[in-house]
């Protein structure tokens, strides 16, 4: 059922796993974990506020509750730290980074990277996006019309272009494609939670994959390295309000508020892998679920080509504001698909939490993936529907239902920077080219760090002739 004026194809359910009606025995929910932890949610969890779950070492809690929510990631956030698992996955290089420190020194680090991502400054990025999106606009136009290829793995180089041009805005040094092959690497090493982290085995145990993904981050850092090395030359030359518009120069010259210090290069360092890990592949994911969804919702897709052609002909400056019909497509799709799946924390102190006892060390999860299906939070929560999202309806929403970029202290200090890449680059794809699902495609989230197309995105892409703009940036 499609209607242009109104809402949603009311019935269009993209794919989800059909949660199972009884919980996981261990061994299946161990293997399960390992291949897809997506298909461990039964149906229980979206029906509970909160569930306990005993594990052979602690108790486990899978909280859902908008209340709960709020005391664990807000009120009484200091009593729920970052669990030993996520630890592990953050360890590798990321130690330093704002994502990974904890207490005063992670503190000291918000403040003083607050300023790079705050919305003036992230406004700036916009030409960067646009640039990213012109050179991606060139190669798909090189291509046979109505070619088939994968669309996810497209969006991966998109958002690092974008990364790379914010954050270096004079270039990576060395070979581009070897630097994302490295990348690569690196997510694929850290990316895997064995059964030795999950029954809390010690880190002195050896982990499969650790000699590569130190060889893997001795050639990132020695890139890297060079980089800084020759900014802080640069910066050095110039007077304090000069040089390169972008990430590194105001990471550099950072300074904390309360002892004039700026962070040590491996701060610095710590940081630049950090943005480049927390904001490509989920970025990537954000705008790859947009594509999937619009593929598969003709009036959407009508909407946000409607919207494209008014919007992205007007000025440069508040493009974002202005792609409301877009940017409703963007967080839905963070809603149906959120990139990052699952946020654990781990209690200090004993706690009561939604009339329940919670002991010291439990494991607690808040999926926003099953809390924003969560049948007491959402109507139709398995439904395409966009229109949650706009004006008119977005503040029926509550606070702790919607949580892709988590909230409290540690929320995301990039949100504003990918809501308007993805916004963008989404309105500027969609006018730009038609873009369709392989008849043979199999789409299936699948939970890898972040949630993402199992098989990619196999889509024929036609540039599209009929009211586009002009490439704005070649
Ligand atoms: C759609 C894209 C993104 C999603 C869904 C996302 C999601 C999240 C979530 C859920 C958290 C909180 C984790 C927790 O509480 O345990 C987080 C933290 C963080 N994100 Fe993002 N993120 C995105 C893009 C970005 C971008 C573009 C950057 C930077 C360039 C970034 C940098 C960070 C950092 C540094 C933190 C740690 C903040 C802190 O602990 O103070 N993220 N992100």
């Amino acid at each position: 059922m499609l209607r242009i004026d109104g809402d949603i194809a009311q019935n269009y359910c993209p794919p989800a796993p059909q949660p199972p009606e009884a919980r996981l025995r261990l061994f299946r929910l161990l293997a399960t974990l390992k291949r897809n932890p997506l298909e461990c949610w039964s149906a229980e969890f979206f029906r509970e506020p909160i569930a306990r779950v005993g594990l052979p070492f602690t108790d486990a809690f899978l909280v859902h509750d908008p209340a709960a929510i709020r005391h664990v990631l807000v009120d009484n956030a200091d009593n729920y730290r970052k669990d030993p698992i996520q630890r592990r996955i953050l360890a590798s290089g990321l130690a330093d980074g704002l994502l990974s420190v904890e207490d005063a020194r992670w503190e000291t680090q918000r403040r003083m990277l607050a300023p790079l991502f705050a919305r003036r400054a992230v406004a700036a990025f916009t030409e960067a996006i646009l640039t990213a999106v012109d050179r991606l606009t060139a190669r798909w136009r090189s291509r046979v019309p109505g070619a088939a290829f994968d669309v996810a793995a497209e969006m991966a180089l998109l958002t690092l272009d974008v990364l790379a041009l914010t954050i270096f805005s004079d270039g990576i040094a060395g070979d581009y494609d070897e630097f994302r092959s490295a990348m690569n690497a690196y997510f694929a090493v850290i990316g895997r939670i064995g059964a030795l982290d999950l029954l809390g085995v010690p880190q002195s145990v050896p982990r499969p994959g650790r000699a590569r993904l130190r060889r893997t981050l001795d050639y990132f850092e020695g890139i890297i390295d060079r980089i800084i090395d020759t900014r802080r030359r640069v910066l050095a030359g110039l007077p304090a309000g000069e040089g390169p518009s972008d990430l590194l120069t105001p990471l550099l010259r950072a300074l904390d508020p309360s002892t004039g210090q700026s962070l040590s290069l491996a701060e610095v360092r710590s940081n630049i892998l950090t943005f480049l890990s927390a904001g490509h592949e989920t970025t990537a994911n954000a705008l790859s679920w947009s594509i999937f969804l619009l593929s598969q919702s003709p009036d959407w897709r009508y909407r946000v080509r409607e919207e494209a052609a008014r919007e992205l002909a007007g000025p440069v400056e508040g493009l974002t504001d202005r792609l409301v019909v877009t940017r409703a497509v963007v967080e839905e799709a963070l809603r149906l698909y959120p990139p990052i799946a699952a946020l654990s924390r781990m209690t200090k102190d004993a706690d009561t939490l939604g009339g329940v006892a919670v002991k010291p060390r439990s494991l607690i999860v808040i999926a926003p993936y099953v809390l924003h299906r969560h049948l007491l939070l959402w109507e139709q929560p398995n439904a395409f529907d966009p229109a949650r999202f706009m004006p008119a309806r977005r503040g029926t929403i509550g606070r702790f239902a919607y949580l892709p970029f988590g909230i409290g202290p540690r929320i995301c200090i990039g949100a504003s920077f990918a809501l308007q890449e993805a916004t963008i680059a989404l309105a500027a794809l969609m006018q730009r080219f038609d873009i369709m699902l392989s008849p043979d495609a199999k789409v299936w989230p699948l939970q890898k760090i972040t949630l993402r197309p199992e098989s990619g995105l196999p889509m024929r892409v036609t540039p599209r002739d009929c009211g586009e703009r002009p490439v704005l940036h070649e």
